[in-house]
């Protein structure tokens, strides 16, 4: 009897512990084991979107080279849907902008082995005041993945108090039941600590408000500001144990060939990519001019922000003018990003006889007395000597130099 009734207990406690797996969903894994790179359509179009927009954004994301270099998904921000939903609460395109609709863009995307990404919001309605799925989340997610969507970026309007961790743990579990893989990305701005529980409810999590097309400016909408490059950056200091791979800190899509001067663009890009962020261009690909386009496909530089470490970068030195970044890479190797902050050109010297690099967070360190780099300039892809001579550089006004270090090979090594 006392044996019959053990029996039974473990049986109940392994049903138990089975289905306990099925009742809690988690996020879909290794979907972003690399920062997510793609486009989307805000910073560049906002609300005037269309169905040909899109179709022929995706043509010239293969055409351009950039589906090469690593960009996947095409993602339809703010104003797709109609500005209410039908009378059983399912979410409608707008067949003005979308006749086709959705899902018929959807698989064009996937024709061209490119990914497709759509917008949502937490709260009733979206920050541009279309309907947001707070109380049709598990329909919105039944929706999405009937129609193909492989990312959801979720905003964060009209969210008066609702739990942020909880708003968003609800769409991922609703995004998790309806089955299809989606990289959620968490588009909360940062007003909740994102980065302190984001890694299991989402991919990506927004560290702050809207990035504006300015390199250095805070611009102040009264209720809301948007950030230039600089402030962006500077608000990333304390993040970069949060980040890692499958959950980023997200300081916003890319502003590139948006308006910034060239050598903005340059460092812009550059300092994402030392952040480890996801590249979501936001500028007119089918537009674009040959300098734009050779910034956003500059392989050295997108490797150093898809490197499979996935250790966000940091910053080593500042004298309020110039910065000088650091970020871990694998096989022993380093980036190096030079940022010239200030309004002149600066004179840069290193001697990197008196430098010590230690990061903790990577738990890497370099002595150049005792390993010799390889440099590499990552925007001329030119070789730039070793770490046995002096480094001495001009950099323009709000530009970047650039390095990759690698440790060189003697022939003992080899
Ligand atoms: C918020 C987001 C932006 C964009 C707009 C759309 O401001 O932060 O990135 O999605 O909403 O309305």
């Amino acid at each position: 009897m006392k044996k019959h009734y053990i029996i039974t207990c473990l049986f109940s406690v392994s049903i138990l512990l089975l289905s306990s797996i099925n009742i809690y969903p988690q996020k879909f894994k290794n979907l972003a084991l690399t920062p997510p790179m793609g486009w989307n359509s805000w910073n560049a179009f906002a609300c005037d979107i269309n169905e040909d927009l899109i179709k022929k954004t995706a043509d010239e994301m293969v055409a351009s080279g950039m589906k090469d270099a690593g960009y996947v998904y095409i993602v339809i921000d703010d104003c797709w849907q109609l500005d209410h939903r039908d009378s059983l609460g399912f979410i409608i395109p707008d067949l003005e902008r979308f006749p086709s609709g959705i899902k018929s863009i959807a698989d064009y995307i996937h024709s061209k082995g490119l990914k497709f990404g759509i917008h949502s919001c937490a709260g009733s309605r979206s920050c541009a005041d279309y309907p947001g799925s707070r109380g049709h989340e598990y329909q919105d997610a039944i929706t999405y993945a009937s129609w193909g969507v492989d990312y959801l970026k979720y905003d964060w309007c009209n969210t008066e108090g609702l739990n942020a961790e909880g708003a968003y743990t609800t769409m991922r579990d609703a995004l998790y039941s309806a089955g299809r893989p989606v990289v959620f990305s968490l588009c909360e701005w940062g007003n909740n600590k994102p980065w302190e529980w984001g890694a299991k409810v989402g991919h990506l999590w927004r560290t702050t408000g809207d990035i504006i097309n300015c390199f250095d400016c805070v611009v102040d909408h009264g209720t809301w500001k948007s950030w230039g490059v600089l402030p962006i950056i500077d608000k990333q200091d304390e993040l970069r144990k949060y980040a890692g791979p499958d959950h980023w800190n997200d300081p916003d899509m890319l502003e590139v060939g948006n308006g910034l001067t060239l050598g903005e663009d340059r460092a812009h890009f550059s300092m994402w990519c030392m952040l480890a962020a996801p590249l979501i261009a936001g500028n007119d690909i089918r537009n674009m001019s040959e300098e734009i386009e050779s910034v956003l496909t500059n392989r050295d530089v997108i490797a150093v922000d898809q490197d499979s470490l996935g250790v966000q970068g940091f910053k080593f030195i500042s004298n309020g003018e110039i910065e000088v970044w650091f970020k871990p890479l694998v096989n022993g190797d380093w980036a190096m990003c030079v940022l010239n902050r200030s309004s002149s050109t600066q004179k840069f010297s290193f001697d990197w006889s008196r430098e010590y690099i230690s990061d903790d967070l990577s738990k890497r360190k370099t002595d150049f007395n005792e390993i010799t780099y390889n440099l590499k300039n990552l925007w001329t892809g030119k070789d730039a000597g070793t770490t046995q001579q002096l480094l001495n550089s001009e950099i323009p006004s709000h530009d970047v130099l650039m390095l990759r270090l690698s440790p060189v090979q003697t022939d003992e090594m080899k």
